[in-house]
């Protein structure tokens, strides 16, 4: 086991930070542990607080850095300087901001394994996925490089025939953005890029447990000729009253939040002070259907990646698998086994395949949900015992969950499968939409006809037909109902930056 030696230099880099715990892990790249504000690495302004924001590898629980714990009076200088630096940059060209963006996607795609290192030492997920969310991630950057010279307006004469209207596109203005722990790169990337793109500044909060790798992005962004104040960082183990603080300031117009519906609303609430634009994108609860004419074969394989791609922790994993019982032996067998080959271990040994939960809180989060489906009558197909004090969670697949149990209603987040039966496609689409989150659905069939069907009836802001994975840089991405409003990604994503003005004239 290797021991973590860090300096901090006068940039607010650490010099030299080792994984511990695994001599298949790579030395990781210098990462900042300051605030940036207004172009500066910083410590807080906060006097006489003793509280710190360490980062833990979740496979060893050990600390991979300490940062700098944002204060609310650190957030108000942040909001300074968001506002300070919102004119000049909403005025520099489409072009110039395209550029920018582009010159960060090459630059974020050449420092891929650096990236992958750091997403996988603080979130748990294995290399291969993390060099995927890099990819990912990327993709927001190019996406908006090119859209950032699209942001069109309309121009009409009234019906009347008595004046002119010239719509314009503009800036919303400075911006919070909050960010979840389960894609710490490729989260900030979708919200990040069209906001620059559209001219906005922005004030970034990370989640707690994964700050470095927004760090390690944001000192690229500046590498890559950022001007000061565009993007400020906030790493803070207070984010109450360091959120309370921003969103209570007039200066900012706009939230972005990706994280839970719960959070989300409360969120909305404090919106509502400032009339803030909100986007929102929330929990999920999404039904995978497998209809008794799919590709059984090819049903499979799309829900080992719909429940599997980051350990099962994404909004939009699969969460009810809803099979037609007809083939529900056949499905969960070949789910079993599938699921069963996994190999659980650090993500930063080439060979796992399923990393660490984020911690430990939430393994046994999932741990208990899955006890109470199988107390409620649920057969367990997998599930191994659970380790205590680990963030390890091995595959659980669970078949004939009943619906009422408390498994079915909430976002699992967990590589764990529940799966239930259903005799009639009426049945599957009504038990699909029993939730109150409409994030994205699943359909696996053979008959054209039936997915046409359930692309019209699943409620929800996505759907796959005959494919486990709809998140696409160049596609909207977003829910209904109790997950979220707006959307990210696609021409759709800037548009959530930006104001419709419109201006008339006579003729
Ligand atoms: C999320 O889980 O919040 C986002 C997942 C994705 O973009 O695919």
């Amino acid at each position: 086991m290797s021991s973590t030696t860090t300096e901090a230099t006068e940039s607010g880099h650490r010099s030299d930070t080792a994984v511990s715990g695994s001599a298949a892990c790579r030395l990781l790249p210098a990462v900042p542990t300051a605030l940036l504000i207004a172009g500066e690495w910083r410590e807080t302004r906060a006097r006489g607080v003793t509280s710190s924001l360490e980062v833990e590898n979740p496979a060893t629980s050990e600390v991979l850095a300490t940062v700098v714990d944002a204060a609310p009076d650190d957030a108000t200088d942040a909001v300074d300087a968001a506002s300070a630096a919102f004119t000049s940059w909403a005025r520099t060209s489409p072009r110039q901001r395209g550029e920018l963006l582009r010159a960060a996607f090459e630059l974020l795609t050449d420092r891929t394994e650096d990236f992958a290192a750091i997403i996988t030492a603080e979130m748990g997920k294995p290399l291969a996925e993390s060099r995927a969310e890099v990819r990912y991630g990327a993709e927001f950057l190019r996406w908006y490089s090119e859209e950032a010279v699209r942001a069109t307006g309309t121009a009409r004469t009234a019906p009347d025939g008595s004046s002119f209207h010239v719509t314009m596109r503009q800036p919303v203005g400075p911006s919070l953005l909050i960010t979840p722990w389960n894609f710490p790169l490729a989260m900030a990337t979708r919200k990040i890029a069209p906001a620059l793109a559209a001219g906005c500044t922005v004030v970034l909060k990370p989640a707690e447990e994964t700050p470095l790798t927004a760090l390690l992005f944001c000192a690229l962004l500046t590498e890559v000729g950022l001007p000061p104040g565009v993007v400020n960082v906030l790493t803070t183990s207070r984010p109450g009253q360091v959120v309370s603080r921003i969103l209570d300031d007039p200066r900012i117009r706009k939230l972005s939040f990706t994280g839970s519906t719960q959070v989300g609303r409360v969120l909305l609430e404090a919106s509502a002070k400032g009339i803030l634009r909100t986007s929102m994108e929330l929990g999920g609860n999404a039904p995978f259907l497998v209809f008794h004419d799919a590709d059984l074969a090819a049903a499979v394989d799309g829900a080992v990646i719909a429940k599997l791609r980051n350990g099962g922790q994404s909004c939009v994993a699969a969460n009810r698998f809803i099979v037609d019982r007809r083939i529900m032996g056949e499905f969960s067998a070949a789910l079993t086994e599938k699921m069963h080959a996994q190999v659980v271990g650090p993500g930063c040994d080439p060979a796992t395949t399923l990393g660490p939960m984020i911690n430990v809180r939430q393994r046994d989060r999932a741990a208990a949900l899955v006890d109470s489906a199988i107390s409620d009558g649920a057969e367990p197909l997998l599930f191994d015992p659970v380790e205590p004090g680990s963030a390890f969670l091995s595959p659980v697949v669970l078949s004939d969950v009943k619906p009422g149990s408390s498994i079915a209603g909430q976002e699992i987040f967990a590589p764990v499968a529940a799966i239930y039966p259903f005799d009639s496609e009426e049945e599957a689409f009504r038990l699909a939409s029993d939730t109150d989150a409409g994030l994205v659905g699943f359909a696996y069939s053979t008959d054209a006809a039936r997915l046409s069907r359930a692309a019209t009836s699943l409620e929800c802001g996505m759907v796959g037909l005959n494919r486990g994975l709809v998140s696409d840089a160049s596609a909207p991405f977003g829910g209904v109902k109790h997950s979220g409003l707006g959307r990210e990604g696609s021409e759709a994503g800037l548009q959530e930056y930006l104001e419709t003005k419109y201006v008339s004239y006579p003729i």
